[in-house]
């Protein structure tokens, strides 16, 4: 296996060589850099995928640009979860229609992520945008070097869009963005199948990564200066299962809570059916994982949970909450909440509104449904009319953030540690960072204090996030 796995990895350098003569001879043709605009659409783990993918950008000799305006090389990394977000992909397919045309008819177009797995997509693609360049799915990132190769080769499309996981490529270069924190993944795919949700169609099996590989990393990444880690994965308390020598999530966490030079760790996703006391002890005894726990409850009501196929009730879920704040006081919790799944009823939804007055989130992310072809859910009856979702939504906000705003209100006063992540964008005399509980704070300070954990008092309160000084 691993005898692949290094062939693989030095192919890819192979390629990224090619394309670096490349890029060179243009540079020096046009007498400029060459740029890359990346946009990741999609969740933590489409924004780590392409920090992967800018790395290898990086290293074929191009620059990254913040303005699509000037770029050569323009990546989208899809995300197929709502349907708002594949509308984006073909508005911004449009415009760049009109760029290449008008403006950088030489400009390669690169699309890959969740939305390409789908064969109705690409059929949308071949008809509609055969202005793209290339076209890659979720399982094959590691070929970008080989497919911009071949683009460049040959000037056609290159479509390369696999079904499944053959392999994982380790020790792929990144660009983080942030020097000092970073994700990791620890696992792969979705097993798990919410009505719902498309992810484990576009995602694939559930797959581990072994601790030793996530370690490893972990190590690499402490060294080179990272004090924080998310670990990642579509379900991170079942972890471990399917290894040749199974590793609980806790252990896991455990185990990374021992590296040297890490100061944080954070975890996402949880999915509550999985959430086990194990897990909840190993939180609240390691010193390095945040008291933070995100929890998506989705819905209230036993009987949409039930449809979702989501295996909890409503009265397990408030047991996790509680069992979860005994042993961690002061921790905060936030969710995943869709409103408007087939079939939901008035009461159906007042019993989501009952677990978020429960719950007090600190944030919660909320969605309107959204049919996905081809998973269980699109083809129920009873789909909510809109005006009534909307609504729902509305009310739903209005119980939501009175609540958001009474647990920010409770931190006014208090002394946190605040990890400082950058200036804010408005101010540059203001930087922005989060408590070990994710509350976002902003405070007066200078640059040089970026990458530091700084003793922040509380003195305000922005519902969203905090105002706080140096003490
Ligand atoms: N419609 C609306 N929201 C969805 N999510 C997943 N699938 C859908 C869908 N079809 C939400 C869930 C999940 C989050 C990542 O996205 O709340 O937890
Ligand atoms: Fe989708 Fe459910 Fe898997 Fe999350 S756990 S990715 S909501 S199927």
């Amino acid at each position: 296996m691993s005898h692949t796995l290094n062939t693989e990895f030095e192919r890819q350098h192979h390629y990224i060589e090619i394309v670096r003569e490349k890029v060179e001879q243009k540079k020096k043709e046009l007498g400029r850099p060459l740029y890359f605009y990346s946009l990741a659409m999609g969740c933590q783990m489409n924004a780590h995928d392409s920090e992967k993918l800018e790395g290898m950008l990086s290293e074929m000799g191009y620059e990254r640009t913040e303005e699509e305006k000037e770029a050569d090389f323009i990546i989208y990394n899809t995300c197929c979860v709502r349907e708002n977000a594949e509308l984006k992909v073909y508005g911004k397919l449009g415009w760049l229609k009109h760029y290449k045309e008008t403006k950088n008819p030489n400009a390669i177009i690169a699309l890959c992520g969740c939305m390409m797995q789908q064969e109705t997509v690409l059929a949308t693609l071949r008809q509609k945008y055969r202005h793209v360049d290339i076209v890659f799915g979720t399982f094959n990132l590691y070929k970008l070097p080989e497919l911009v190769a071949t683009c460049m080769e040959t000037g056609e499309t290159v479509y390369d869009i696999w079904q499944e996981h053959q392999e994982v490529v380790e020790d792929l270069p990144a660009i983080r963005h942030f020097p000092y924190k970073a994700s990791v993944n620890i696992m792969f795919g979705c097993n798990n199948f919410c009505s719902y949700c498309i992810v484990p169609y576009v995602r694939g099996r559930e797959r581990s990564r072994t601790p030793e590989d996530i370690l490893a990393e972990v190590r690499k990444l402490a060294a080179d200066g990272v004090k924080e880690v998310m670990l990642l994965g579509q379900n991170v308390n079942s972890y471990g299962k399917n290894l040749e020598n199974p590793v609980s999530f806790a252990e896991l966490l455990r185990m990374v809570n021992e590296v040297e030079g890490i100061e944080r760790i954070r975890f996402m996703t949880s999915h509550p059916k999985d959430l086990s006391d194990e897990l909840i002890k190993a939180m609240a005894e390691c010193d390095k994982v945040c008291k933070y726990l995100h929890l998506p409850v989705q819905s209230g009501s036993d009987e949409i949970l039930k449809r979702m196929n989501r295996h909890y009730t409503k009265e397990s879920y408030m047991e996790l909450v509680r069992k979860a704040r005994e042993a961690m006081p002061g921790i905060t919790l936030s969710t995943d909440i869709i409103v408007g799944f087939p079939g939901e009823t008035e009461e159906d939804f007042q019993e989501t509104l009952d677990v978020i007055r429960q719950s007090r989130y600190s944030t919660a992310f909320t969605f309107i449904y959204s049919k996905r072809t081809g998973t269980p859910a699109a083809t129920m009856e009873n789909q909510v009319p809109e005006d009534v979702v909307k609504d729902r939504f509305d009310r739903m906000l209005d119980v939501l953030n009175p609540i958001v705003h009474e647990v920010h209100q409770e931190q006014v006063g208090k002394v946190m540690t605040v990890f400082a992540e950058e200036t804010s964008k408005q101010d540059k005399s203001i930087l922005t960072g989060r408590a070990d509980n994710n509350m976002l704070v902003h405070f007066p300070g200078t640059e040089d204090l970026i990458g530091q954990m700084i003793s922040v008092k509380i003195i305000d309160n922005k519902t969203f996030y905090l105002i706080g000084e140096r003490i």
